[in-house]
């Protein structure tokens, strides 16, 4: 017999969910009691994840760049499961490249997936979460929506920007019963950091706790790890915060790194 689960009666709606943090986020949330929606470009993976979560999870495919798929999510989460209470705002991409390197077309790209996206998500679900007598909005930002990273301008624009947007949507939404929070991520051990992924210009193919031997937990993070700190502000159990920044980084940003 199943006990109470920490997320009872929300419908969530998560970005970029067919794999890493997102899809840790998905299978969390519906152990927890949520009923899910599942939200990416990568159809098949998104569908196999939504498959396994079973009954309580749908897979759209969700550009988040593109009004008209918001839409579309947003009219299967409340025709299957009902008004959306939880939204969180993961799809993200990262690119690396200097300043004086770094094109307008990839500084385009990464405002529109990470910065575009989640102002649109945020601004589809607010009739949603009033209908459902509240809500809670989780935008994943990261360390570099916190400090500047070497070869990351537009990358660190977009989540600096998240952590605006958050607080200025907390100012403007609290009334309403919707609370806005961002996390701030260190190190993930998902594909866009792995030997190979996005990030891989900037650390190259160490093992990846190599490349955080240096901070003060000496190791990279893990994607359940950041889903356990959404779970928290998806719930109830943060009920009296809003406006703020949840930083998981394994103290990356403490104090200098030796
Ligand atoms: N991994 C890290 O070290 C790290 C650190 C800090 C912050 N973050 C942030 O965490 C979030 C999740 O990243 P992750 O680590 O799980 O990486 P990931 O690359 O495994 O997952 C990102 C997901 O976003 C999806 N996505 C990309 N473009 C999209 C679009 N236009 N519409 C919908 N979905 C789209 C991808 O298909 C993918 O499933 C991102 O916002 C990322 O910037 C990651």
């Amino acid at each position: 017999m199943r006990t109470v689960g920490r997320l009872d009666g929300k419908v969530a709606i998560i970005t970029g969910a067919a794999r890493g943090q997102g899809e840790a986020e998905a299978r969390l949330f519906a152990e927890e009691g949520a009923r899910v929606v599942l939200g990416d470009v990568l159809d098949d993976r998104g569908t196999a994840v939504a498959a396994e979560i079973g009954a309580a999870a749908r897979y759209v495919r969700l550009d988040v760049r593109d009004e008209a798929s918001w839409a579309d999510a947003l009219a299967v989460a409340e025709r299957d499961f009902g008004p959306v209470s939880v939204l969180v705002n993961n799809a993200g991409i990262f690119r690396v490249s200097n300043l004086v390197e770094t094109t307008v077309d990839q500084f385009r790209e990464l405002f529109e997936v990470n910065q575009l996206g989640a102002f649109l998500g945020m601004r589809t679900v607010v009739p949603s979460m009033e209908r459902a007598g509240g809500g809670s909005i989780v935008n994943i930002s990261s360390t570099s929506g916190l400090a500047g990273y070497p070869g990351t301008t537009s990358y660190t624009a977009t989540k600096f920007a998240l952590r605006g947007m958050t607080k200025t949507a907390a100012m403007e939404l609290g009334p309403l019963g919707i609370r806005v929070n961002s996390i701030h991520p260190g190190g993930i051990d998902t594909e866009m950091i792995r030997p190979g992924g996005e990030v891989d210009a900037m650390g190259g193919a160490d093992a990846l706790d190599q490349r955080f031997a240096t901070t003060p937990l000496r190791r990279v993070g893990q994607a359940v790890e950041i889903a356990r700190m959404a779970l928290f502000l998806a719930s109830d159990e943060s009920s009296y915060s809003t406006g703020a920044e949840f930083v998981a980084d394994g103290g990356m940003l403490a104090g200098p790194r030796g």
